[in-house]
């Protein structure tokens, strides 16, 4: 079947909730995907910052297929060998002690929300109830990870929304620091707003942040589903500031596809979820920590978190070029493989994607007007050309808002 016929029958079984790019795609390998029609396509969206080390990376293929046939699923009600391995391997690559794995980003903010309202509850203070987060972030879409985005759009029409979360302009300590009492449980920020705009704060945000924190006695947390595991150039996003959280939500790269999802949190934060206050019937499968176990053996051999340094210098600098060049595009922000543009307001960002993509460029967008690039973790210098040079034609007669 062609795409047309594949799609007719996807509109017609399908929710309405999204809003697919009319191919089908059915192949990838690196970098490349291929649709049903054989039409090949240069990805530099990854999954959305999820596949790291590449579609189709034939070990990882091969990890998870023999994980498949030695052992998928146990459940919670008992240990299992790769989960243990998996938490030993983060808690030597992170500044965490413990792990809570789970099954995608939305749990993992879920957990955190639980945990900081549990955690204070144990330590005598019931009253900590008041979750802090950022205007224009993005959390997920359960309805605590979605309580805790600021972005009134993916509220609409879905309240109540969970009670007690404050939302503050991100990147404004000031407005945090006002927001921020001895009722707050945590504050929950994005070291770079991804969703919200490839936004990366000022040097000082997060430290300040962390001070404000301290003082007042609250958690601080931060989301590094989209900004973790390589992505901007470190292991983890926050290491950029050197500002140490007291726990992370991951998920996006940390299996490069096979969904899971982690809270990584430090010892002090061990027992604040007593056992039966939180747990997932997936979470944690064999299956999905053999996937992420490979993937960091990936990381290490392709040393996939320098390329996302070094190529991510080299998009930067790309991405300067274009907004010298074309006034089109007003800025170009990001960090290692997590940058965008910012695109001039009449411009019409939904079509230039949709022109991008017909030349052979997958991408998405963020915060509305910014073209984001998220490709793999492995991508060459060539293909951040060939992706770039494609940019650039349709900036140079960019498709106009109406
Ligand atoms: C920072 C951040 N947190 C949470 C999520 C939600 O993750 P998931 O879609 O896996 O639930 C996303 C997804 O884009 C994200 O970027």
């Amino acid at each position: 079947m062609n795409n047309r016929e594949l799609i007719d029958i996807a509109e017609r079984t399908y929710l309405k909730n999204y809003r697919p790019a009319p191919m089908v795609l059915e192949q990838g390998e690196g970098c490349r995907l291929r649709d049903v029609e054989g039409r090949s396509y240069l990805d530099l969206c990854g999954g959305i910052a999820v596949v790291s080390v590449g579609h189709g990376h034939p070990k990882l293929a091969a990890a998870i297929g023999a994980q498949a046939g030695r052992l998928m699923h146990v459940s919670n009600l008992f240990y299992n060998d790769r989960a243990i391995a998996l938490g030993e391997q983060m808690a030597r690559r992170t500044i965490f002690d413990r792990f809570f794995f789970c099954n995608s980003g939305a749990e993992a903010n879920e957990a955190l929300l639980k945990l900081a309202r549990r955690y204070h509850f144990g330590a005598g203070a019931p009253e900590r109830t008041q979750l802090v987060a950022a205007e224009a972030s993005f959390h997920g879409r359960t309805m605590g990870a979605l309580s805790l985005t600021g972005q009134p759009k993916y509220h609409e029409g879905l309240g109540p929304m969970v009670g007690d979360i404050a939302h503050v302009p991100y990147d404004d300590a000031d407005a945090l620091e006002a927001a921020v009492s001895e009722r707050t449980a945590a504050v929950l920020l994005e070291p770079l707003q991804g969703e919200g705009g490839v936004r990366v704060p000022s040097p000082d945000y997060l430290r300040r942040a962390r001070a404000i924190c301290d003082a007042a006695g609250a958690l601080l947390f931060f989301d590094e589903v989209q900004t973790g595991y390589g992505r901007t150039g470190r292991f983890m996003g926050h290491e950029h500031s050197g500002v140490e959280p007291d726990g992370c939500a991951l998920a996006k790269g940390i299996a490069s596809g096979f969904p899971l999802g982690a809270i990584a949190v430090k010892e002090k934060l061990a027992d604040a979820l007593p056992p039966g206050t939180h747990a997932t019937t997936y979470g944690g499968n064999p299956l999905a920590c053999a996937a992420a176990l490979c993937v960091l053996e990936i990381f290490d051999e392709e040393q996939l978190v320098q390329n996302a340094e070094q190529g991510g210098q080299y998009l930067a600098a790309g991405l300067e070029r274009l907004v010298q060049r074309h006034k089109a595009a007003r800025e170009a922000r990001g960090q290692g493989l997590l940058r965008g543009i910012l695109l001039a307001d009449e411009v019409d960002p939904g079509a230039t994607l949709a022109v991008v993509r017909e030349a052979g460029v997958l991408l998405s967008l963020a915060g509305g007007n910014v073209l984001r690039f998220t490709p793999p973790l492995c991508v060459s210098r060539e293909e951040l050309d060939e992706g770039l040079a494609a940019v650039e034609r349709v900036l140079a007669a960019p498709p106009l808002r109406d």
